[in-house]
């Protein structure tokens, strides 16, 4: 910390986390083979306590939303939409049947994107395919994205008929003026109209929010909070904090003055602040990384099989999350699979039967310390009887920090095991690198210090000032000119 940034809400900290959906990380890797990496996912142990989970993902997008993390490969020629089906499903089969999960139950499904919606009526196919999975069952939560702007009412209509348990959609403010700096629609019609089509078809009905856009204040993201927890037809709400860095797009229209800076960072601390206690305050309950849900309007049924997966990484080393599709990343004990972002290149890969993935890209790092580090953005905390297993995997350092941030009031303990306080949940990104070990932690602020070089590499023009820069596989073409 310097002496002129005063550490926020007396924590230890002076800004909040850089990095909020890249923590799974790992070095890149230039002399892996895909022999070895196939090798690897046949060889990941089903342990006690593995669970299956899966996120399709659906590269086709028609906006171009400029703090967008999630487009690095978004193409909008979406008539391709059936054949792109049809691949998702054979890489689908092609992963799964490769790991000693298959046929175990599955505990979550998400399809997201992307526009999943823009998949019009080849959704049926991959919603079948789900569904016939041997592990698909009852208690598999299944849940899909889409843009409100593009989402028509037949596609909600299948998504009904195949019982899918949650939507989830993007709002992030509903402020036009932000919106605007954002490059999105103004307008708030598509809202409304989504609304309605719902109409209590589906359980758990979530919009996505974010804090800390350009132009964003405290009063707006509040007035945001209390119109949306105050309409019925709402029943979850994410509201994630900015990674500027996972947004080139976003870095070089604030470098060229066309939008304000974002927050500052005290401003931004109570924006999160604000926000959990709103949700607090209303009786809404944490059921995800920043997910929480209204529970007098959700059947417990449904509410016991909220994953919490949202934030599509793996919860421990354990966990099989297999991420099928452009720029999804699979995570299973003994490695990290990260998918092409180009989809012309994935769609060519997975014709050929080869494994669609950026081979340096991935790692056969044993990352037995992942509980430690993603249970602040695990609804359940970490379990004592995990911590304790775990030990073996821990350096000193690791340790002692998770100590210190008990001894802060950061984390809280009980008999049970850990969770975070509501100061903890503000910096719970924070909190994540600091309990990763050091390569790990090197790797994600590598890959935001390089996010945020892109964006400045197109304020100069040196690249072009648009979402393609999301397709880190090709960051060096561009710096390659800084
Ligand atoms: C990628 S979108 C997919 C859903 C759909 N396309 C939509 O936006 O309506 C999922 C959510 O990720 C969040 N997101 C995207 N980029 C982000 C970033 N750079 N930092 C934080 N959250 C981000 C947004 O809240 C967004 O709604
Ligand atoms: S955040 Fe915007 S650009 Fe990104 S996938 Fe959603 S609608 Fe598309």
């Amino acid at each position: 910390m310097t002496d002129d940034r005063p550490a926020l809400l007396g924590t230890r900290y002076d800004q909040l986390a850089r990095n909020t959906i890249d923590y799974w990380m790992q070095p890149d890797a230039p002399t892996l083979s895909q022999p070895q990496l196939i090798e690897a996912v046949e060889h990941a142990p089903a342990l006690h306590d593995a669970s299956l989970r899966l996120y399709l993902h659906v590269p086709y997008c028609a906006q171009r939303c400029r703090f967008c993390a999630f487009s690095g490969g978004n193409s909008l020629d979406w008539k391709q939409a059936e054949d792109y089906a049809t691949l998702l499903v054979q890489s689908l089969k092609d992963t799964w049947g490769r790991t000693a999960m298959r046929g175990k139950p599955i505990r979550s499904v998400n399809i997201g994107g992307g526009s999943p919606d823009l998949l019009g009526d080849s959704i049926d196919r991959v919603l079948d395919a789900v569904q016939a999975l041997p592990g698909f069952g009852p208690d598999t939560e299944l849940g899909v994205e889409f843009t409100l702007a593009t989402v028509r009412p037949a596609f909600i209509d299948r998504l009904v008929a195949h019982g899918v348990s949650k939507v989830s959609f993007g709002v992030q403010s509903l402020d036009p003026v932000v919106r605007g700096y954002t490059r999105q629609p103004k307008t708030l019609v598509h809202l409304e109209r989504v609304l309605e089509w719902l109409d209590g078809r589906i359980p758990v009905v979530n919009a996505d929010l974010i804090t800390g856009l350009p132009g964003q204040t405290r009063e707006g993201v509040a007035a945001d909070l209390d119109t949306l927890i105050a309409d019925p037809r709402v029943t979850a709400i994410s509201s994630y904090l900015l990674t500027v860095g996972a947004a080139p797009a976003l870095v070089a229209a604030i470098d060229s003055g066309k939008t304000p800076p974002v927050p500052a960072g005290l401003e931004q601390a109570l924006m999160r602040l604000e926000t959990y206690g709103a949700f607090r305050r209303s009786g809404w309950i944490r059921r995800g990384t920043n997910t929480y849900v209204d529970p007098r309007a959700v059947p417990q049924n449904v509410l016991s099989r909220m994953a919490g997966d949202e934030c599509i990484g793996a919860s421990s080393y354990e966990t099989f999350l297999l991420g099928i599709g452009p720029q999804a990343v699979s995570s299973l004990p003994g490695v990290r699979l990260e998918n092409l972002v180009d989809v012309e290149a994935w769609s060519d890969a997975v014709r050929r039967d080869a494994l669609p993935v950026c081979v340096s890209k991935c790692s056969t790092v044993h990352q037995r310390d992942m509980a430690l580090w993603t249970f602040p953005l695990r609804w359940e905390g970490l379990p004592r009887a995990r911590w304790e297993a775990m030990q073996d995997a821990l350096s000193p350092g690791q340790v002692q920090t998770f100590e210190a941030l008990q001894h802060e009031g950061l984390i809280t303990a009980s008999e049970e095991g850990f969770g975070l306080s509501l100061l903890g949940e503000v910096f719970m990104g924070q909190l994540v690198r600091d309990l990763k070990a050091d390569d790990g932690r090197a790797a994600v602020d590598a890959y935001i210090a390089e996010g945020e070089a892109l964006g400045h590499a197109a304020s100069r023009g040196n690249a072009p000032d648009v979402n393609v820069l999301n397709n880190r596989q090709h960051a060096h073409r561009w710096l390659r000119r800084e």
